[in-house]
């Protein structure tokens, strides 16, 4: 099959318009990553989220339960919360002081007596949204009643690796930040092109069998799983970088790649949990943030296995780069299959802008997962049931339309890194 024409026009991929309408329809409207669990460990602990137009906080209460807020206080709609922070005991809105409890009551008005005779304070609370966790990431939604998180990823745990997050440990210098020139949609196009592993990195990611990846989508989600290739198999305790995940026993060894939609992908190996966080910040701009985990391991027996794997790995595994460049400046000399990835996106945001027709030619197989992930933005942007709700303040909703439009970036922002860059610090 040749699918002949992509399903979104160039504006979808360039256009403010496009991009706004994403951000309500589908941000406003589905579960979004807010962070790992461990990141609210104590009462009053908090970070925010943009979803689409609105920004959520999500805290943990005294009741040490996880609770989720718009960020909107019910006075005249300040943001309450900055975007990460420790041990509140109240929320005190920074504009006129006004207090809210950890579980979004209002519980003291500052001058009431004189300004707010019938205030009843008991009848007021910050609006309310959603939030779970689910495989040790915390999910918020900006809707009190959004589905269960387990119907919202239903089907999905069959295809994912048997890796337990909770268990797993982030380490400290291990975080990846940068903004890339592309609209988000280009990223996750990428992220799911099967196509593309055998021959973008054709010598970054030889450790895995693409000829035998099992792919395919889950109602909204796009899975993926690939077999070691057999000699890495062969040679894993030379060869892995890292300790092993101890429940990547031999049946279940590979990787599972899987697209949580919208903005989540997530990257399951025999060495590392990792999660691929997209922030679409402009339609032609997007923050790709990593953050990664790994077996609990001291540092002597991290530096072993490195220095063995790095010894080994070219006898095994063989050397050389796409184009055999030497320069520091190219992405195919970097031995960092996200450095390539990087490339090939930014490369195709700019192809958005020439005037020449773009016909596109999808592989029938290996690229099926952009038509179907092209249809799934389509369903979401034209839904009928998808609308926008205004917050409601309390004494100006006139200016709802000024907070709607506060995009401020409120996002907690983690520490990261990518697994690429670990895999290929000790190769360089
Ligand atoms: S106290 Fe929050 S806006 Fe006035
Ligand atoms: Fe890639």
């Amino acid at each position: 099959m040749d699918n002949g024409q992509s399903l979104l026009e160039k504006e979808a991929y360039t256009s403010l318009e496009w991009f706004k309408k994403e951000q309500a329809l589908i941000f406003g409207n589905t579960w979004q990553f807010a962070g790992l669990e461990e990141d609210l460990k104590a009462p009053g602990d908090f970070l925010n989220v943009q979803c689409g137009l609105q920004n959520i906080m999500v805290i943990r209460g005294e009741d040490h339960q996880l609770k989720a807020f718009h960020n909107l206080c019910r006075h005249r709609g300040a943001q309450l919360l900055r975007p990460v922070g420790k041990s509140k005991k109240v929320l005190v809105c920074p504009y006129h002081d006004w207090v809210y409890n950890l579980d979004g009551q209002l519980i003291k008005v500052p001058g009431k007596d004189e300004e707010f005779p019938g205030l009843d304070l008991s009848r007021i609370c910050l609006h309310k949204a959603s939030v779970g966790i689910w495989r040790g990431i915390i999910w918020v939604h900006s809707k009190p009643d959004a589905p269960a998180l387990t119907t919202w990823f239903e089907g999905l745990s069959s295809h994912l690796g048997p890796h337990n997050p909770e268990r797993l440990i982030e380490y400290p210098g291990t975080n990846y930040d940068r903004v890339v020139n592309a609209n988000w949609k280009i990223l996750v196009e990428n992220y799911i092109d099967v196509y593309h592993l055998s021959h973008l990195h054709s010598h970054t990611l030889k450790m895995y069998d693409h000829t035998k990846a099992v792919f395919g989508f889950k109602n909204n989600h796009f899975y993926f799983h690939e077999p070691l290739a057999e000699i890495y198999q062969a040679h894993l305790d030379r060869l892995i970088p890292y300790k092993r995940i101890a429940e990547m026993t031999d049946p279940h060894l590979g990787a599972y790649v899987p697209w949580l939609f919208p903005t989540l992908g997530l990257s399951e190996s025999e060495c590392m949990w990792n999660i691929f966080h997209l922030e679409p910040l402009t339609p032609e701009t997007t923050r790709v943030r990593i953050r990664t985990k790994m077996e609990p391991m001291s540092q002597a027996e991290y530096d072993k296995q490195a220095q063995k794997s790095e010894k080994s790995w070219s006898k095994i595994m063989g050397k050389g780069t796409k184009f055999n460049s030497k320069s520091e400046e190219d992405p195919f000399a970097s031995w960092d299959f996200m450095e390539e990835d990087i490339y090939a996106c930014e490369q195709q945001q700019r192809a958005m802008n020439t005037p020449l027709p773009i016909h596109v030619h999808y592989a029938a197989h290996r690229e099926k997962p952009i038509v179907s992930f092209q249809q799934l933005i389509r369903h979401w942007l034209t839904q009928a049931n998808h609308s926008e709700e205004t917050p409601c303040l309390i004494f100006s909703s006139d200016t709802t339309e000024r907070f709607l439009g506060n995009t401020q970036h409120g996002g907690h922002i983690p520490q990261v890194y990518p697994l690429s860059h670990i895999r290929e610090k000790g190769k360089q």
